[in-house]
């Protein structure tokens, strides 16, 4: 029988609370988010920075801060720290140590259960962070909400992370739903992006985490997440949802 987690019991479980996991992304190089992207968060920034706009980061799961941080000191370097925010959100408050006047910085520890955003951001990453959520599909909804209208969102997303009541994978319907939002979803890099704020429709009741579910893509055990379909009139008031 598969033990369904909850939140709280998901986050101390040793999945999740795992001191080994790969925290140590920079910003481009080998062990990067440029590397997991496929593109320069810095480059998109800067080009914002440029052409005279503000620019604001949102990293969800930051992990030790380090590309937010490494961001941070570039854009001061190039005299272009005005306007900008780089804000880093993860459960576990290991970062790097932050250097002395980096203003537009800001890591926060918190549950991104309950964590809300409090402004709208040009970038959101989730670098390798959904793969240790438990409903993985409300955080997506709520990330996607979170974007400037010209925003750009990329998060790591296995989909087949996703399962029914029935153990059955969710990954087609849900990938379906998803498109049809104008969500694009790179099976290859196992990337979901978006341009813009968009609200999948995604009728679905979250019924817990299965810790014990073993390694995923990346070789490191990851938690999947159950759901249950919601009838047509439940689903679209949860789809309605701010
Ligand atoms: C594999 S690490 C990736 C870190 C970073 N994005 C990187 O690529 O270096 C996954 C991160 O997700 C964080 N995490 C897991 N569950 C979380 C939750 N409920 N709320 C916020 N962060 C969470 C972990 O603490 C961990 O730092």
């Amino acid at each position: 029988v598969r033990e369904l987690l909850a939140h709280e019991a998901l986050e101390r479980s040793s999945v999740v609370a795992n001191s080994a996991m790969n925290r140590e992304r920079g910003l481009s190089g080998v062990n990067s988010y440029a590397k997991e992207l496929g593109f320069e968060p810095l480059e998109l920034l800067r080009s914002r920075l440029e052409a005279g706009r503000p620019a604001a980061w949102l990293d969800l799961c930051c992990g030790r801060g380090r590309a937010l941080i490494q961001a941070a000191q570039a854009l001061d370097r190039g005299g272009l720290a005005d306007r900008v925010l780089l804000h880093g959100v993860d459960l576990v408050p290991m970062f790097d140590p932050v250097p002395a006047g980096l203003p537009s910085l800001r890591l926060e520890a918190a549950s991104l259960f309950v964590w809300s955003a409090p402004q709208r951001y040009d970038l959101i990453t989730c670098i390798h962070g959904l793969h240790y959520l438990g409903d993985k599909l409300e955080l997506l909804r709520r990330a996607l909400s979170w974007l400037e209208p010209d925003g750009c969102f990329a998060a790591s997303f296995d989909l087949r992370s996703l399962r029914g009541a029935d153990g059955a994978s969710l990954d087609r319907e849900v990938g379906r739903r998803l498109r049809a939002a104008g969500v694009r979803i790179d099976t290859r890099r196992r990337l979901v992006t978006a341009d813009g704020p968009c609200a999948p429709e995604l009728p679905y009741r979250y019924l817990g985490a299965d810790a014990a579910a073993g390694p995923n893509y990346t070789g490191q055990a990851a938690v999947d997440s159950y759901y249950e379909l919601l009838p047509v009139s439940m689903g679209s008031s949860i789809a309605n949802r701010s």
